[in-house]
């Protein structure tokens, strides 16, 4: 049961009999008091009423009885004050349940994240931890909410590069993968090659043909890029504690066979025309700063498909095949263009029919100190698996700082747990849609709204637990104040799981979290817990408890550890 829900529920009927019509009641959270209700105000101003008398003729009216309390306040809002019986009773029940409130949903749908996508050949760098570490999350709190999860991961592994790829790999001659070790350097000699020799440009060229002729000398050493490559996306997943899989690779390559069949669809819709040589779909409603129709180029006057069509081609496929009702796409901002006219061009070919849909979540960028992209000091970009490696030795300075006793294997293994959770929750804890400014002393700091205090929060409950011998959580019982407010913010956590479900705003659920963390600190700090009388004190281990497996249930869907000790 959602509390906001049953105040809205009870508060509805009243309002509305007040109003002659449907009010929505618009119960909050407050500071104020429990929950609030600032519906009286647009309402009497509609009646041509003083707000402060419907308020009062809907606290009369309302039939709260062993819910809450309703009181006028201000110019007109209703505070309410949930009954300590009935908050005490919801704690209990979501004591009890090991979902902690948040049943699974009724209506589950297939939904496919596609998310975290780098580029076959090079390393993975700070450019892809927003679409990893948000994808991620999405997918691991959707799967949570019962839904059928799909994770797709477009790698980018087709398309023209290849050819100078695989041409410098002919050039360096059979030498195992060694010379695949380091991907950058690999990549940048490719590169170098390819601007300034124009034979081995030509020579890539027609690579390029023969691996989209399905050459098998070329396939194979194709293969070979693609299989050093993925190695170590998983190496960097793994390090990142990232749910990918090798099972979710689904690059651009793999839509190849299918291109062909979406240029036919589009064709025989109508939806094509050729425009400077090339195939495009012109979808309605979109045009660009001169006012002329916006292109979305689906073959190219070179006969080659692009990232477009590739992009339709997945879509069809998703829903076609597998099944989807939702898509998400974890790509950042500057692809809202492109994504805005493939699902439009999409809907006009009815690959996107009625209740299923698709969803650019796009984000920001991570900026530097200087408020521009984030580069190393020289200037480079920075990669992923030394930025991990930092945070990691950056958390066990500070772990070995706090935690003198800990052993060195402990350290480590903290460190990168402690490490990588600040990074991933600085991420999820800005707003998606802003630039955020990396930086480490913020992000590892042990107070505030960051990763580790929410670890050490945790960590900080499982250390009661240790010293609580025989003792162990009971019925949960509210008479203090600071006890009251935990158990309001205990009883939010499912409502708010649903809610980031839907807006994909996973700030807002690090909000909670942060805020369940801060409510536990005034509690511990207010009300003893080891040395309260036996029937005190469980109902106090049932609140920390209850905290305890909050806390690690939403940090677990944000794909944030919680070790025991910090
Ligand atoms: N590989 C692309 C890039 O680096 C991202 C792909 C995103 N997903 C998609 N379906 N287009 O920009």
């Amino acid at each position: 049961m959602n509390l906001e829900a049953l105040l809205c529920t009870r508060l509805a009927a009243a309002f509305s009999a007040v109003a002659g019509g449907d009010v929505d009641p618009a119960v909050r959270r407050s500071q104020h008091a429990d929950f609030q209700s600032g519906a009286a105000l647009p309402l009497a101003r509609q009646l041509g009423r003083p707000p402060r008398e419907i308020a009062a003729e809907v606290v009369a009216r309302a039939d709260l009885a062993g819910v809450a309390v309703a009181e006028v306040s201000g110019p007109g809002f209703l505070n309410l004050t949930v009954a300590d019986e009935l908050l005490a009773e919801l704690a209990n029940t979501i004591a009890a349940d090991p979902r902690l409130g948040l049943a699974a949903t009724g209506k589950p749908e297939t939904i496919v994240v596609d998310y975290s996508a780098p580029n076959v050949a090079k390393e993975m760098h700070v450019g892809h931890l927003r679409s990893t570490v948000i994808g991620d999350a999405a997918a691991r709190l959707l799967e949570w909410q019962g839904h059928t999860v799909i994770r797709a991961n477009h790698l980018g592994d087709w398309g023209t590069p290849f050819g100078m790829l695989i041409e410098h790999l002919v050039d360096l001659g059979d030498t195992g993968d060694g010379s695949l070790a380091d991907l950058t350097a690999f990549y940048q000699a490719a590169r170098v090659k390819f601007d300034a020799d124009a034979e081995f440009k030509r020579r890539a060229q027609l690579r390029v043909v023969a691996l989209q002729g399905g050459d098998p000398d070329t396939t194979r050493l194709w293969r070979r890029l693609l299989a050093a490559s993925e190695r170590h996306f998983l190496a960097v997943y793994d390090l990142l504690g990232v749910s990918l899989t090798a099972a979710d690779f689904a690059g651009e390559s793999s839509y190849h066979d299918q291109l062909e069949s979406v240029v036919a669809e589009l064709d025989d819709k109508g939806l094509l025309r050729v425009s400077d040589g090339a195939l495009c779909a012109f979808p309605a409603g979109f045009t660009g700063r001169d006012g002329e129709p916006m292109p979305l180029i689906v073959r190219k006057s070179d006969g080659g498909f692009g990232y477009a069509a590739t992009d339709l081609a997945a879509l069809r496929h998703r829903v076609r095949t597998l099944g989807a009702t939702r898509m998400l796409y974890l790509v950042g901002s500057p692809q809202r263009t492109h994504f805005q006219l493939v699902f439009a061009v999409a809907r006009e070919a009815g690959w996107l029919p009625g209740g299923v849909s698709a969803e650019h979540v796009e984000f920001g960028s991570i900026l530097g100190a200087d408020g521009r992209m984030l580069r190393t000091r020289a200037g480079g970009t920075v990669k992923l698996a030394g930025l991990l490696d930092e945070a990691a030795q950056r958390a066990s300075a500070l772990a070995a700082a706090k935690t003198p006793d800990l052993d060195p294997a402990a350290l480590a293994r903290v460190g990168r747990l402690v490490g990588t959770g600040a990074i991933k929750y600085a991420d999820l804890s800005a707003d998606r849609r802003s630039d955020y400014v990396f930086d480490w002393d913020r992000m590892l700091a042990l107070t505030g709204n960051t990763g580790p205090y929410l670890q050490y929060a945790y960590a900080r409950i499982c250390s009661i637990f240790r010293r609580a011998g025989t003792a162990a959580p009971g019925q949960v019982v509210l008479t203090e104040a600071p006890e009251r407010a935990l158990a309001l913010e205990l009883t939010a956590f499912a409502p708010m799981v649903s809610g980031v479900g839907g807006s994909l705003d996973f700030h807002r659920l690090t909000g909670y979290l942060y805020g369940l963390a801060t409510a536990f600190s005034a509690f511990y700090e207010k009300c003893p817990v080891l040395t309260a009388p036996p029937a005190v004190r469980d109902s106090r281990l049932a609140l920390c408890d209850l905290t305890a497996r909050t806390l690690r249930q939403g940090l677990d869907l944000l794909g944030i550890a919680t070790p025991d000790r910090l």
